[in-house]
């Protein structure tokens, strides 16, 4: 299928490596007018571009730290300035900083929540303003397997998407009788920067875990999001949809 975000203004934060890049790629690909708000802009933005081409969609970098309230007033006031609107926000920023629960220091606790959790709070306030007014909008959060099913060592980060479970579950709530849609894509172990610095063994362990027996691809995780950003879940709210070859069966 073609042309399912054609004309639509979509917002991706964390957009410039891993899951958020191939998301704002297929977004492009699939005629979607994208900003990608993120701290640094994508390796390689002739390749977005080449993608915005074949699809009739367009990619733009808005420099922004999401966890910053008035860096993201700022980036979605200057979006809806220059394209009027926006109809899709995915909001997939977000950082790890591993440690047993006993070890981790009060920062590493909440630079977690406020990088993963706070961001995904922030950047919908904003965006949600201008959907309910035109009764339209899909607003997607990157939760984890993590999130729902804890993890040794990540106490902070499967709190910040275990929390954005919640998060979703009531916005979902909030914007319904405004026809805007709010889901949850929970993936498993994807192969991104995050995932490289995983050990070869602990990988292997965790390979045996997946019942397909693989690890996921970024593209796979933003087929989802497509999905959830267009009209094709037109009937789908508040779902934490999971996207991780049934690890979290
Ligand atoms: N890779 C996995 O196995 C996996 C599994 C489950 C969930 N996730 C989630 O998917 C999302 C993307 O992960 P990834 O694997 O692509 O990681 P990644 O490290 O490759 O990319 C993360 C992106 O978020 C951006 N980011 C982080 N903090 C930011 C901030 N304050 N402001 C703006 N941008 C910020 C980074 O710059 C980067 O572009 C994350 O929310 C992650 O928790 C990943």
């Amino acid at each position: 299928m073609e042309g399912l975000l054609k004309d639509k203004t979509c917002v991706v934060t964390g957009g410039s490596k891993g899951i958020g890049l191939a998301v704002v790629e297929l977004f492009a690909r699939q005629g979607g007018r994208v900003y990608y708000l993120s701290r640094s802009e994508a390796a390689d933005p002739s390749a977005l571009g080449a993608a915005a081409a074949a699809g009739g969609g367009s990619v733009a970098w808005v420099a922004c730290d999401v966890a910053e309230e008035a860096q993201v007033q700022k980036a979605v006031d200057a979006i809806v300035a220059e394209a009027g609107s926006i109809d899709a926000l995915v909001n997939n920023a977000g950082v790890t900083r591993d440690k047993l629960a006993l070890r981790m220091s009060l920062e590493d606790w909440e630079a977690v929540l406020r990088a993963n959790l706070t961001s995904a709070f922030l950047v919908s306030r904003e965006a949600a303003r201008h959907m309910i007014k035109r009764r339209s909008g899909s607003i997607v959060n990157m939760s984890s397997v993590v999130g729902l099913m804890g993890n040794g060592g990540q106490a902070n980060y499967a709190a910040s998407k275990a929390g954005l479970v919640g998060f979703t579950k009531s916005l979902a709530r909030e914007l319904s009788s405004r026809s805007v849609r709010v889901n949850a894509i929970a993936p498993g172990f994807i192969e991104t920067s995050m995932t490289e610095r995983i050990g070869e063994e602990a990988k292997e362990r965790l390979k045996a875990s997946i019942p397909l027996g693989r690890v996921g691809q970024p593209e796979e995780v933003a087929a989802a999001a497509l999905y959830l950003c267009s009209e094709l879940s037109s009937y789908v709210t508040g779902e934490v949809l999971r996207v991780d070859g049934g690890m979290g069966m």
